[in-house]
């Protein structure tokens, strides 16, 4: 398929399109797919805590500069993802002094804080400027809590302060870099509204929060193109960047759906769910900076162990990197 459409010559008025990858996507045919059709890519795991210091004060960027060379040389921006989240991060981070689990005293506080201070000046001072796009925070909101925020390590320890200090250092390390705060789920009413209001309030204290990163694992039938629609006009009066990070399009509606390969029913719908997002996305390409998709082609997906163990199918390259209906509900939406 050398003579099909590339997505990003159809989308190239609107925003960049990216994927998320790993090494292996930078070489052999999956190589050829990726630069013929993405202008954009994020390292799936190569730049979170336990791959880029996995004991504290040793830091490994092999994998991740080998994707930011490969992006580089094909013409491609690179989206930092991410700098604190609540998975993959190494058990060391959370033991104090004594090598026991930090409880939530001022001490620990304190040397919680440094480490994310010394982390984050040494991930986002190795990219300097060849990462213009970082998610500061990742899944911070939780809407069951009443002030909106993840009861996670970084939150019992530190509170609100491990948001503030991820900010305000990846901003004085990279000052011209982009800065999101990244979420899923962000269609949700309840969901979105703690998100906007924590924004807000990072806003007013001067936090420097630049954008919101919609995530954006959806499925075949849900989110409608209303729901979504809502996600993005929310955060448009606060004045911030916004970006959809890891779309993907699960065949399943539930978690108990299992089936051996792709029912044709189904991609036609996830075909349609793609077509009915890009042309919603493309109405709203002053809001959006970039559009990007949570892997390269079904070969490699998060959602085959996610979240059970099944073989999922929700991108627009198929495991033989052929283009699926989803592909063409992007390039001819008619
Ligand atoms: C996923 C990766 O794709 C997997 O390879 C890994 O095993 C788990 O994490 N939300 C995020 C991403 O912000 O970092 C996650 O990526 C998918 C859900």
């Amino acid at each position: 398929q050398t003579d099909i459409p590339s997505v990003k010559d159809v989308l190239g008025d609107h925003f960049p399109i990216g994927a998320a990858i790993s090494v292996p996507q930078t070489l052999g045919e999956h190589a050829r797919l990726l630069s013929k059709h993405f202008n954009s890519v994020t390292p799936g795991n190569a730049l979170k805590w336990d791959a880029t210091e996995p004991t504290e004060g040793t830091f490994r960027f092999t994998d991740a500069d080998a994707m930011v060379d490969f992006a580089q040389a094909n013409g491609m921006q690179v989206r930092g993802h991410t700098l604190v989240w609540h998975n993959q991060t190494p058990a060391w981070v959370f033991l104090d002094a004594n090598g026991a689990a930090m409880t939530p005293t001022a001490a620990n506080k304190a040397l919680l804080l440094s480490r994310l201070d010394a982390h984050i000046r040494a991930v986002v001072g190795h990219y300097g400027t060849d990462i213009a796009t970082w998610d500061v925070v990742n899944e911070v909101v939780d809407e069951g809590q009443s002030d909106g925020l993840r009861r996670s390590r970084w939150y019992e320890i530190a509170g609100l302060d491990y948001i503030r200090t991820a900010f305000r250092v990846a901003r004085e390390v990279a000052p011209a870099a982009k800065l999101y705060i990244n979420d899923y789920n962000t269609n949700v009413p309840a969901k979105r509204d703690k998100l906007y209001s924590l924004v807000s309030q990072l806003k007013a204290e001067g936090v420097p929060v630049d954008g919101v990163g919609h995530q954006m694992h959806v499925n075949v039938d849900w989110p409608s193109v209303s729901e979504t629609e809502a996600m993005i006009q929310k955060f448009v009066p606060l004045g911030v960047d916004q970006q959809v990070t890891e779309m993907d399009v699960s065949i399943y509606t539930n978690s108990g759906e299992s089936f051996p390969t792709p029912p044709r029913d189904r991609l036609i719908r996830q075909a349609y769910k793609y077509r009915d997002l890009f042309d919603l996305y493309k109405r709203y390409s002053s809001e959006l900076t970039s559009v990007t998709v949570w892997g390269l082609a079904d070969d490699d997906t998060w959602l085959d162990t996610f979240p059970v163990v099944r073989n999922d199918a929700p991108l627009l390259f198929d495991e033989q990197l052929q283009a699926k209906p989803a592909y063409w509900g992007i390039v001819d939406p008619t």
